[in-house]
């Protein structure tokens, strides 16, 4: 498809195009194509960074005549490679980064628009100074860009209460593989003007469109909040804890997150200013934030002392300060990095319906024990919203590399068997961080076949020459 000739040609027109400060060249900016992971490398031919949507638009034109393919990129946090080449072709990184305005905040409309660059904790702190809430919080919020926050429909914490970052945008601009300059950016609650671009384009990961910036809907801010880590017996308990609190609390709970007992071990191994909570251990945790009105606080300790009494909470920690909820809440949102640092050979990102929670984690644990017992298993997540994420290492003491090595099919079957419970208990193999580079097979393997077959119809007509994230979902 490509000379040596035209990506030679585009690289001089992209530079003169953008100035000195609008690219990079990628060996002096190698940070754009390491994987967290570490799974692979990635590459490209040249990094641009527009200032402008005018800018995105000339260089996905110049890009198409060119036929060479653009790997839109965030903050470059995602799991699953949908913002990294990973194939050795030529390609154009295109990072949002210096859109990162924002361009204006509606108190009265309650919402915020911003660029696609702008990084979503710069987001959250615009709402908190205008005594408003912006709902999107994952662990990665103080380096992640809104543009790939939507772009990858990101999910995260607080997911039950506000919904998916999708659930939270109210207005798109975003630039088509043409060129053309969708404007689908009014701030509005209700538009039944024909079939919803912003939808489509928002979870579709770069490859129907660029997003170059979004109106969000903001929230009011909560008059009091508690932070309670709870042990409970079950996974299933945890659910039924949700369960009581929100039929007394309706819609205060913004947060409930499911931990095990590995993943306190995990987190207090690798972080030395992290601390059990508990005097004795316990198998299953959640760690949850209630807010809501002035006497929060009060009427949440009420309804512990009844989930106590009728034995679903075995006990409960209710932080008395900010710095003891940041504490709680640090043994929950390192979980990424001490799975990391521990060396997990499998991680899931699963959705099932709740109430087929115990069973998943149930069967999960039962087939990976039958596969080898000696393999530690780390479930935590986001059990409130039925996302669980399965971590699985090598036994305690071993190395990461020597026991692949002498395992080469286990992260293969670890994949199959945790896939091939989601799909019998009706659930999502990627609830919230995508298929990007990484899933595409699981995709083939498990997605409906009329879904898949659609998806390739309005990638041919959106994208006919395959130039955004060519390699990425499909
Ligand atoms: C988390 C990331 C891995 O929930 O999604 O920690
Ligand atoms: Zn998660």
């Amino acid at each position: 498809m490509s000379t040596s000739h035209n990506i030679h040609n585009l690289l001089e027109e992209l530079k003169t195009l953008l100035g000195p400060k609008g690219w990079r060249m990628p060996a002096d900016a190698p940070g754009y194509f390491i994987d967290a992971r570490d799974r692979f490398r990635g590459n490209g031919s040249l990094i641009v960074l527009p200032s402008s949507t005018e800018q995105v638009s000339q260089v996905v034109q110049s890009c198409g005549r060119a036929k060479i393919g653009i790997v839109p990129f965030g903050g470059g946090t995602g799991g699953v490679a949908g913002h990294i080449e990973i194939l050795d072709r030529p390609s154009i990184t295109l990072s949002l980064e210096r859109m990162n305005q924002i361009r204006s905040i509606d108190i009265a409309n309650d919402s915020i628009t911003v660029e696609a660059g702008c990084i979503l904790e710069t987001v959250q702190k615009t709402a908190n100074l205008n005594e408003r809430r912006f709902g999107l919080s994952i662990a990665s919020q103080g380096s992640c860009l809104i543009g790939g926050n939507l772009a990858t429909n990101a999910g995260g914490i607080q997911v039950l209460r506000y919904g998916n970052a999708r659930d939270m945008c109210l207005g798109l601009e975003a630039v088509m593989a043409d060129g053309s300059i969708l404007n689908d950016l009014n701030p509005l609650r209700k538009d039944n003007t024909g079939y919803d671009l912003r939808h489509l384009l928002i979870g579709s990961e770069g490859t129907l469109g660029i997003i170059t910036a979004a109106a969000l809907k903001l929230s009011p801010q909560p008059d009091e909040a508690a932070t309670v880590m709870a042990a409970v017996h079950s996974p299933g308990g945890a659910l039924s804890l949700l369960h009581i609190i929100r039929n007394h609390m309706g819609d205060t709970v913004t947060a409930f997150e499911l931990m095990s007992r590995l993943g306190v071990d995990l987190a207090t191994r690798h972080f030395d200013e992290l601390r059990d909570p508990f005097d004795t251990p316990h198998q299953w945790y959640v760690v949850m934030e209630i807010e809501g009105s002035a006497d929060t606080r009060s009427k949440l300790e009420t309804i512990l002392q009844m989930a106590f009494d009728q034995e679903i909470l075995r006990d409960a920690v209710l932080a008395q300060s900010d710095q003891q909820s940041r504490l709680l809440w640090r043994l929950r949102e390192h979980a990424y990095e001490y799975n990391t640092r521990e060396g997990a050979i499998c991680s899931s990102d699963t959705a099932v319906p709740l109430s087929r929670i115990q069973d998943f984690v149930d069967t999960v644990l039962a087939n990976i024990g039958d596969l080898d017992p000696r393999l530690r298993v780390n479930i935590y997540g986001h059990v409130g919203d039925g996302n669980i994420h399965v971590n699985v290492f090598g036994p305690d003491g071993s190395s990461k590399p020597s026991f692949l090595a002498t395992h080469p099919d286990l992260q293969q079957s670890l994949r199959m068997i945790i896939n091939e419970v989601t799909r019998d208990c009706q659930g999502s193999i990627s609830a919230e961080h995508g298929i990007g580079r990484l899933k595409k097979s699981d995709l083939q393997i498990f997605a409906d076949p009329t879904k898949l077959a659609i998806m390739l119809q309005i990638k041919q007509a959106l994208d006919p020459d395959g130039i955004l994230n060519p390699g990425a979902l499909l």
